[in-house]
This record gives structure tokens, C-alpha cells and sequence, in this order.
């Protein structure tokens, strides 16, 4: 293929990893919106290297004519949780989409890749509503925990380095590393219930502090200006360590001095 016709033939892929970046990452800010806890940390997502396509291309014995049909990770996207536990809520999210439809699913969260490597990978099918019509293309979802993403990203960087040929002893370090990744994955899933509590009055504080600021704000703008210099000064104390309800008493204070009061 010519360079153009790699470009045209591109352009479905990355309008994908663009539309799904985006639905994953809507999916975070309804949790958000909410005041709920999100499965989903962050989302990223890229379309493979012509070069990379090729090499692989050229390993796996597939045809040019058939690399659409049968590569399926042109486009890539990879969604980071915090929790082992919440990448089965990940899954189950996409498999209820009807905007993507499960081809296969990988679990290299259960078995465990020789190389340490541990994710849940998705192949799905999703159509791409191109300028001629409807395309249908084919795209990996790779769902991993941090510490999983930093193991592998590692990994990935030291193969590159090596040329997948990977020295015995870094590789036993590798393995080493990987079973630290799980074994974080475990501890951190031990004290899941109290971090989700810490981040979700961490939510509560910071939302009760910008209904405070926009409070003071319209204090100002009435022309209450000492009541206005009063909270803030009162604010400034609580932001350092403040409790919940001393902050919401001070909301409510501003409530009172804009006659909101019911
Ligand atoms: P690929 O030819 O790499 O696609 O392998 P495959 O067709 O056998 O599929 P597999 O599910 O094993 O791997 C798909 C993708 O998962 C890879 O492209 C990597 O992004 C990731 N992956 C799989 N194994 C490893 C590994 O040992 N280390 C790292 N860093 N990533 C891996
Ligand atoms: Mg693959």
C-alpha cells in the first residue's frame, strides 16, 4: 500500500479509538457526576504504527487484503482501574454496550502470561459511521489495574530495548516484579473499602468548599463584603482541617447570609 492508502485506510481506526476514548471516559464523569465510585481511573488509546502493522503483519502470516479482518488491535484502548475488582465491573459495562459487540475475550487477569503479564483483554466489533456509511472495524480494549499498566509498561519498554529478547536475568527480575505488582493488587484490595471512603469524603469536602466559594462570590457581588471577608478567613482555617460537618455549618452560614434559609 501506498502511503495515502495507508493514511485512508487509517482514518476509520482512529475515528474509533477517538469515539471509544471518549464513551469510556463519559462513563468516569457520570460515576463523577454522580458522587459515585468510578471502575474506571483513566483511558487511553492509540492506533498502530504502519510499521508495527507490518511487522506483525509479516509474523503472523497475514495477508495485506486480510490485516483489517484479522489484526485486531489496530486500534488499541486501554482502561486503568484502581481495584482488580474493578475490571469484572469493566467488562460487564462493555458487555452490556450496544455499541460494541464481544468478539473474544482474553483473561490474562486469571492466566497469568509466562512473561508476568497480567490484563483482561476485549476484542469487540464497532462500527464507524464514516463519510461513504457505516464501517465496521475490529479493536482490543486492554483493562488493567495501575499497577498492572506500569508493570507492563516496563516490560513493553525493556522488549523494545532487547528486541523481545529479553536477558535471563531481567527477566527473572521481571517475573520478581510482576509477582510485587500482584501482590500490591492484593494489598490494595484488602483496604479497598477504606480508600474509596477517603476519596469519597475527599469528594464531599471539595464539593461543600466550591458551594462555599460560590456563596462568598455572590456575597461580593450583593455588597456584603464584610460577611464575604468573614467566611473566607473562616474558609481558609477549614480548608487546612476542617471536618465535613464544620464545613457544612459554614455553608450553611453563607446560605443564611444570602437569606437562602428555608
Ligand atoms: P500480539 O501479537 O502482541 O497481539 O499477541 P497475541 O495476538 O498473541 O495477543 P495477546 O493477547 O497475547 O497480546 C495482545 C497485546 O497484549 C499485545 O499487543 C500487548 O499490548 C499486550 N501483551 C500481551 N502479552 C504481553 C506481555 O508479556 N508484556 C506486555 N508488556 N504486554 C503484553
Ligand atoms: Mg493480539
Amino acid at each position: 500500500m501506498a502511503k495515502v492508502e495507508w493514511k485512508t485506510f487509517l482514518i476509520p481506526y482512529e475515528q474509533a479509538v477517538e469515539e471509544i476514548k471518549i464513551k469510556l471516559k463519559s462513563i468516569r464523569k457520570e460515576y463523577r457526576k454522580r458522587n459515585e465510585y468510578s471502575p474506571i481511573e483513566f483511558v487511553t488509546g492509540r492506533v498502530k504504527e504502519v510499521s508495527s502493522i507490518l511487522e506483525k503483519a509479516n509474523k503472523c502470516n497475514i495477508h495485506i487484503d486480510k490485516i483489517g479482518e484479522q489484526m485486531e488491535d489496530i486500534a488499541g484502548i486501554r482502561v486503568m482501574c484502581q481495584f482488580v475488582s474493578d475490571i469484572t465491573k469493566v467488562v460487564s459495562i462493555i458487555r452490556n454496550r450496544k455499541d460494541m459487540e464481544i468478539m473474544y475475550e482474553k483473561d490474562y487477569v486469571q492466566n497469568v502470561k509466562k512473561s508476568g503479564y497480567r490484563s483482561y483483554h476485549v476484542i469487540v466489533k464497532y462500527t464507524v459511521n464514516m463519510a461513504e456509511g457505516p464501517k465496521e472495524i475490529l479493536a482490543e480494549l486492554q483493562i488493567r489495574t495501575l499497577a498492572m499498566n506500569f508493570w507492563a509498561t516496563i516490560e513493553h519498554s525493556l522488549n523494545y530495548k532487547y528486541k523481545k529478547d529479553i536477558p535471563e536475568d531481567i527477566k527473572k527480575k521481571l517475573q520478581a516484579a510482576a509477582d510485587t505488582a500482584f501482590q500490591l493488587d492484593e494489598q490494595m484490595l484488602e483496604i479497598k473499602d477504606e480508600i474509596m471512603d477517603a476519596q469519597k469524603l475527599f469528594e464531599v469536602k471539595s464539593s461543600l468548599i466550591s458551594n462555599i466559594l460560590d456563596n462568598i462570590a455572590s456575597l461580593i457581588s450583593l455588597g456584603q463584603i464584610s460577611d464575604a471577608a468573614r467566611c473566607r478567613i473562616k474558609l481558609n482555617v477549614l480548608i487546612e482541617k476542617g471536618e465535613v460537618l464544620e464545613l457544612n455549618n459554614l455553608f450553611e452560614v453563607t446560605e443564611n447570609l444570602l437569606g437562602k434559609e428555608k
